[in-house]
């Protein structure tokens, strides 16, 4: 059978990969994706590699910082939506998804010489559609709220690369967060995961999230601490493609399930507060649901501006407080809870770093300390900056 043939030919190595990250994370991912077994080359908005299948399986279960991981199936230089058409019309989808299951196409562009997304779109499902129906004699239903299957392609001013979604659900939906958690502004995981990879966090170095609201930043950590896979608690769109590899998977989450067994017995020193009570019990929740016990995160109500450190072993700052544009600081008084909070750092946080993300690009001039690294990164569609200061104490640096 066809589709039997293609499915070997796709677990012979290497296949080709592409995964989606924020803008600003995609060394951070790099490196993650190394630290995995792949060979990488980082491209903007993520990172290609390559493997095989099992590769792909463990990339979406242990990334933190992936959105997505796609495995692509054609890349050709594509002048019109006719050569596009064609493109996708020459993959053997039947290897992948039958007649029965539901799909959802999305093209995204950058200078291609194509006219519109939204035609490229409906070419590239035309196409599918098409093959799937002359091989099977059925079609496939387009479903955009809940598909089966995603395809995706990137068009740029030579080719066109087409993609089959291997994670359904992007992947910073842990599956820990309710549905009426909104918080106020929550980062998404990912996000509080580069974070933490780009300041250099270890566990076992202290960790102050002072504007933990829902408690993202501190959940990622204390899950690295523990050892927790990422994706040890949702399913996966590579599950309901045909001939998933259920024995592969079930080896890949049982060894998961090992090493955070192993890792149960550090007690990492991971504290967040927040001004608002409501937010604290917002991350004590999403802690344990985490899988986090009550004793991973110690979580208290604090004001910012009399900020203390946790404990007497110098560590480091992690956290996004409000910057006016989506979210208001406490009392409304911008200027002055950044001030206060500068002399908080600097009078009780001598040997600490602090790494703060914020859209306020004078945020270091009102805290009235100079920045000793910054990184430009996307929240969402805020540009940010992650400012790194070292809190300095003599002899107490951090190293
Ligand atoms: C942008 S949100 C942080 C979101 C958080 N990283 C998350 O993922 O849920 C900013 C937080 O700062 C808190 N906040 C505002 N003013 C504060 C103050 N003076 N001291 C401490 N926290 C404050 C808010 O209650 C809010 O939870």
């Amino acid at each position: 059978m066809a589709a039997d043939r293609t499915l070997r030919v796709a677990q012979r190595q290497p296949l080709a990969f592409h995964a989606a990250c924020p803008h600003g994370l995609e060394e951070a991912l790099a490196t993650e994706l190394r630290a995995l077994g792949a060979s990488v080359v980082p491209a903007r908005g993520g990172v290609g590699f390559e493997g095989d299948l099992a590769l792909a399986y463990r990339a979406n279960l242990r990334s933190r910082i992936a959105s997505r991981i796609l495995l692509r199936l054609a890349r050709a230089p594509c002048r019109d939506e006719d050569e596009l058409y064609r493109i996708a019309n020459a993959i053997d989808w039947t290897a992948w998804f039958g007649p029965g299951q539901t799909l959802r196409v999305d093209v995204t562009g950058s200078r291609s010489p194509l006219r519109s997304l939204n035609f490229a779109t409906l070419r590239i499902k035309d196409a599918v559609v098409d093959l799937v129906r002359e091989r099977t004699g059925d079609r496939p239903s387009i479903d955009t709220r809940r598909p089966d299957v995603r395809v995706f392609a990137h068009l740029d001013e030579r080719e066109a690369s087409v993609y089959l979604d291997l994670s359904g659900e992007p992947l910073f939906k842990r599956g820990w967060r309710q549905r009426d958690d909104k918080g106020e502004a929550p980062l998404k995981e990912n996000l509080a995961a580069g974070l933490l990879a780009l300041a250099g966090w270890q566990p076992g170095l202290p960790l102050l999230d002072p504007f933990c609201g829902s408690g993202t930043i501190l959940v990622e950590a204390a899950q690295i601490a523990r050892g927790i896979a990422p994706g040890l608690s949702r399913r996966f769109g590579f599950e309901r493609l045909l001939r998933f590899d259920e024995a592969l998977w079930a080896d890949l989450r049982a060894q998961a399930q090992r090493e955070m067994q192993a890792a149960r017995e550090t007690r990492p020193s991971i504290s967040g507060s927040d001004i608002d009570p409501a937010a604290i019990e917002q991350a004590r929740i999403n802690a344990r649901r985490a899988g986090l016990g009550d004793d991973a995160i110690a979580l208290r109500v604090a004001d910012c501006r009399t900020l203390e450190p946790p404990g007497d072993t110098p560590g480091m700052i992690v956290c996004n407080p409000p910057y006016g544009e989506r979210i208001d600081v406490a009392d409304g008084d911008y200027d002055a809870t950044m001030l206060a909070l500068g002399r908080a750092l600097k009078t009780g946080f001598g040997g600490w770093e602090a790494w703060v993300l914020s859209g306020d690009r004078t945020l270091p001039r009102r805290l009235r300390i100079r920045e000793k690294r910054k990184f430009p990164l996307y929240n969402g569609p805020i540009d940010c900056r992650l400012f790194g200061f070292a809190l300095f104490e003599p002899g107490a640096r951090v190293k």
